[in-house]
């Protein structure tokens, strides 16, 4: 697809995803690359500009991480922040050292130059900062064009080569003209505004065709937003070129199966039912390990689903939704929680079965899946539904899994979900769910004595999974759903709270 684009190169900031989405949000595609990529290949992506993200160095460090000095040369327009503008400001010559105190939160700029990247903006804007290092000398050919209490250089610009540095963060919220900084860029920059769903779809539904021509798609549905958007996107492609196929693991939420089925139904796609409960069932028996239940879901999702579509005839292409987060080449640290639990995805099915892969959400992040599915008519149900494990209720069962203990948790975190729902808390929390604890509590009902389970409620907030607060949600809600539970499902007797938060806890229990 040919497109304008904006390369940003990132330095390490725990910002650059989000440098990314807001060029995005006005429109015009970006893509994140580190910061040493090779001045060829810089090349060869041919930006319309170019945006350095901050980072955790400092330029007078021994191993300072620098870009290619020649992107200087490709007279096209630079943006450098925090650290992005000390790159800058080293390499034309001026001065960076330790400032005398660290600078982190709101400061106010006082812009001195309304025109070009402030263009429109007030005379004083509320920006984001957070630095060490502060710019002490100002390279030759720029001039100041804003400053802070702290920050005598705090903005600075070299209209003529069209290069430009601020020492804030105009990516976060909190710099409340952010955007419309960014949006000044991409007019310096001249770029097409044509990043735009219904564009996407069509560029990529053409590109989907090129790529398959008469062969046929295998696709593994789950009812959650990416593998829906990617199998819609897909079927109207090439149609019933492609094959879906659902696998019951018996871990399933209430009637989960059902009305996955049904929105299929309803929006036109053809789905395959495999249900391998019984299967699941037998093979977690007794299992109490956190990491082999997941290791059985995952290979024997892999195994049933084999077998099944060998039945279906020869397939070439096997369909995910694959989002670009994953795949972005980033010098970021990681969070621990990438390796604390092996996350159960289909990653192992394409080498197994010999399939080349197709990928059509692999440059979208997960709000832009979200737009490119309501173009597509996916229910909002769909498209706003919270994460679910692969997993599923396997890792919200602590101990072993049996039918018994399943049709409590299933009855229990219906009975949270629906409330949450009614609360309208659903769409402000990251996740909200039950857990079934291995552990059973005395209490009394009527005139008897009972000894049954106890149900854990948890809810969190997010952004992405990597860390996340347990949600206040109010005591009248929690009372709700405590009552409903104690009263409606056979087997509990007591309701408890989660209130941790990650780290140093995760989200789910196993
Ligand atoms: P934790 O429990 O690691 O979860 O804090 C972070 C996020 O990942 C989800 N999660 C999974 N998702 N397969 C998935 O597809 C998995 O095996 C898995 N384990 C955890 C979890 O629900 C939360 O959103």
């Amino acid at each position: 697809m040919k497109k304008d684009t904006i390369i940003i190169l990132d330095f390490g900031s725990q910002y650059t995803q989000l440098i990314a989405r807001r060029i995005r949000e006005l429109k015009v595609y970006s893509e994140i690359h580190p910061y040493n990529i090779k001045i060829e290949k810089l090349k060869e992506l041919n930006p319309s500009g170019i945006i350095l993200s901050g980072g955790p160095a400092s330029v007078y460090d021994k191993k300072a991480p620098f870009p290619d000095e020649k992107i200087f040369s490709l007279n096209i327009p630079i943006l450098g922040l925090c650290y992005g503008l000390q790159i800058i400001a080293t390499l034309f010559g001026g001065k960076v050292s330790r400032a005398e105190s660290r600078e982190y939160g709101f400061a106010i700029l006082q812009v001195k130059d309304r025109k070009n990247i402030f263009a429109g903006l007030k005379i004083q804007e509320k920006v984001w900062m957070s630095h060490g290092d502060k710019v002490k000398k100002i390279p030759s050919g720029f001039k100041i064009i804003g400053k802070t209490n702290n920050s005598d250089f705090a903005a600075i610009a070299d209209e003529n080569k069209k290069i430009f540095g601020l020492q804030f963060h105009p990516e976060v919220k909190h710099t409340e003209n952010g955007l419309k900084i960014f949006d000044n860029f991409l007019k310096i920059c001249n770029v097409k505004r044509n990043w735009v769903p219904g564009a996407y779809i069509k560029e990529t539904i053409k590109d989907i065709r090129e790529t398959v021509k008469g062969e046929r798609v295998l696709c593994a549905v789950s009812g959650g937003v990416d593998s829906t958007v990617t199998a819609v996107l897909i079927n109207k492609a090439i149609g019933n070129q492609l094959v879906c196929v659902f696998v019951n693991n018996g871990v399933l939420r209430l009637n989960e199966e059902k009305k996955v089925l049904d929105m299929f139904r309803k929006i036109g796609v053809k789905v395959h039912y495999i249900d391998a409960s019984n299967l699941f069932l037998k093979k977690l028996k007794g299992v109490i390990d956190p990491e082999k239940k997941r290791k059985i879901i995952g290979n024997y999702f892999i195994k049933v689903f084999e077998n099944y579509t060998k039945k279906l005839g020869k397939f070439k292409f096997l369909a995910q939704g694959t989002l670009y987060p994953d795949l972005i080449e980033s010098v970021s640290v990681k969070g621990p929680s990438a390796t604390i639990k092996s996350h159960h995805n289909v990653g192992g099915l394409p080498k197994k079965m010999k399939l080349k892969l197709i990928e059509p959400l692999k440059f979208l992040f997960k709000d832009e899946v979200r737009k490119i599915g309501k173009e597509l008519k996916i229910p909002d149900s769909v498209l706003w539904r919270q994460p679910f494990p692969g997993p599923g209720l396997a890792v919200r069962i602590i101990g072993d899994i049996t039918k018994e203990k399943l049709e409590i948790l299933k009855k229990a975190d219906n009975i949270i979900i629906d409330e949450v729902k009614k609360a309208g808390y659903y769409d402000k929390v990251w996740q909200s769910f039950g857990v079934l604890l291995p552990v059973k509590t005395v209490g009394v009902m009527g005139d008897n004595r009972t000894y049954e389970n106890v149900i854990a409620i948890r809810a969190v907030h997010s952004n992405d999974g990597m860390t996340a607060e347990w949600v206040r949600l109010p005591y009248d809600l929690l009372n709700t759903i405590s009552s409903r539970i104690i009263n409606e499902v056979k087997g509990v007797n007591r309701v408890v709270y989660d209130i941790s938060n990650k780290p140093p806890s995760t989200i789910e229990w196993e």
